[in-house]
């Protein structure tokens, strides 16, 4: 088994790049498949669950390549409607092939998505909206039957503001007769670049950034080149990761107004923060006190970042309260922190975390890519060695991790195990 070494200790300090979000690119790679003319994804990294959906979409038929710092994609010849089980489990994204397929397609049939064993990760809300589409739905063993005569658009009211429900049913309704109003939307801004990804390829979109979409349908779409934002809980993932480590870092392509709700606990005087349009800079002036954190729809603290930000209160002075709110099992790293010394206590959907002086080296084993991001942190300030297996996951939304944390001044190594 693959594993990261890194020895605790080193501040890091220094300038980076984030990628372009990861969850801005999956469900844009899949609206390939809405036009026959290629479109081109700038800036994309070569993360697993990109390598993931460039499976399904060949799979399909679509020829996609990588060139230069992009992914190209021509899906004007698909040959299979369906997603068999060996790829839509492979991650979460595969479902954004509901919307794009149905689209143009008058039927799929998809397995049941994967993702993180963060929680149910239910898809009944992305499913109720199809079927107010018109698209026909049926699930069974572990597959999802989907039929349509055509997609017609209409007043989807969601139950919960889901942030792959809102974007599914969005790309579903680019092509729709009539016209679409989606309400109680989630207002991630990774939705945001998508609908400004769509509106590029002539898709008509109202509302972005609001609870309210609302879609008129147009005939055909164009094929697009287009460059991502920045990948928030990337920066967010290596802010907390120099901060923990007593450092400063430079952080580019990242919007500071998308991760301003992690931003906020540190304008104070514990940090200096310089921030411009799409770099922040920030560097540790005095100790962290404990922090309270309660996640959420955007913007709201986003729960991708909760994993890392406790790994962090674990050596603040004080004591912490950090409630995850969005997935029912999101703190199974917890139980790889406390190899290490730190005192968590978990009660339901809360972490009560008492800041220790230190924590100290172990063999820690990821389980899901948040939770590997937070093993990560912890270990740059661990006194002694750190190993951390599960690789895989963190492969899933981290690229050059080791580099860029080398870059930064970690004593970090990758070890490939044969
Ligand atoms: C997206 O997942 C992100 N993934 C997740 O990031 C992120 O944590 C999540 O949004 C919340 O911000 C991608 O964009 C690829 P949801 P998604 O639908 O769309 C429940 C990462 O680490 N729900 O907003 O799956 C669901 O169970 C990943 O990059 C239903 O009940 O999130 C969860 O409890 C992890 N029925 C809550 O809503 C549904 O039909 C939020 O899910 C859909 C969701």
């Amino acid at each position: 088994m693959d594993f990261f070494s890194i020895t605790g200790g080193r501040r890091l300090s220094g300038k980076i790049r984030a990628e372009s979000a990861k969850n801005a690119i999956l469900p844009m790679m899949a609206c390939a498949v809405l036009t026959k003319e290629k479109v081109i994804i700038r800036n994309c990294p070569y993360i697993k669950d990109v390598l993931s959906m460039k499976e399904i979409l060949e799979y399909m038929g679509a020829k996609v390549f990588f060139s230069g710092d992009g992914v190209i994609i021509d899906a004007s010849d698909l040959k299979r409607f369906e997603v068999p089980s060996f790829l839509s489990k492979k991650l979460r994204s595969s479902i954004y092939m509901l919307g794009s397929v149905l689209a143009v397609n008058d039927k799929l049939k998809i397995s049941f998505p994967g993702g993180c064993d963060i929680g149910a990760r239910a898809f009944d809300i992305h499913l109720d909206g199809l079927k107010k589409l018109g698209v026909d739905v049926i699930e069974e063993e572990g597959c999802i039957l989907c039929r349509r005569e055509k997609i017609k658009g209409s007043e989807i009211t969601l139950k919960y503001p889901s942030v792959g429900a809102t974007e599914n049913l969005i790309i579903c309704s680019t092509l729709c007769e009539g016209s679409t109003v989606i309400k109680n939307c989630a207002k991630e801004p990774e939705i945001t670049d998508l609908i400004r990804f769509l509106k590029k390829m002539g898709a008509k979109i109202y509302g972005e950034g609001t609870g309210v979409i609302r879609i008129e349908g147009v005939k055909k779409l164009n094929g697009v080149e287009y460059t991502p934002i920045g990948d928030r809980i990337e920066a967010g993932t290596y802010i907390l990761a120099s901060l923990i480590s007593g450092g400063e870092i430079e952080i580019s392509n990242v919007l500071p107004q998308n991760i301003c709700s992690l931003l906020n606990y540190f304008c104070n005087n514990t940090c200096k923060i310089r921030i411009s349009n799409d770099i922040i800079y920030i560097k540790k002036e005095e100790s962290f006190s404990g922090l309270y954190v309660s996640t959420g729809p955007y913007p709201d603290f986003p729960t991708d970042l909760q994993p890392v930000i406790t790994a962090f209160c674990t050596v603040a002075d004080g004591k912490s309260v950090i409630r995850e709110n969005v997935f029912e099992n999101r703190f199974l790293y917890a139980y790889e922190l406390k190899k290490m010394g730190a005192n968590i206590k978990i009660d339901n959907n809360v972490a009560y975390v008492s800041g220790e002086k230190k924590l100290y080296g172990a063999n820690l084993y990821a389980k899901d890519l948040r939770g590997g991001a937070a093993l990560i942190v912890a270990s740059l300030t661990a006194e002694g060695e750190s190993k951390i297996f599960g690789t895989e996951y963190i492969d899933r939304g981290y690229y050059n991790l080791t580099e860029k944390l080398s870059l930064l001044g970690a004593d970090v190594k990758r070890n490939y195990e044969n």
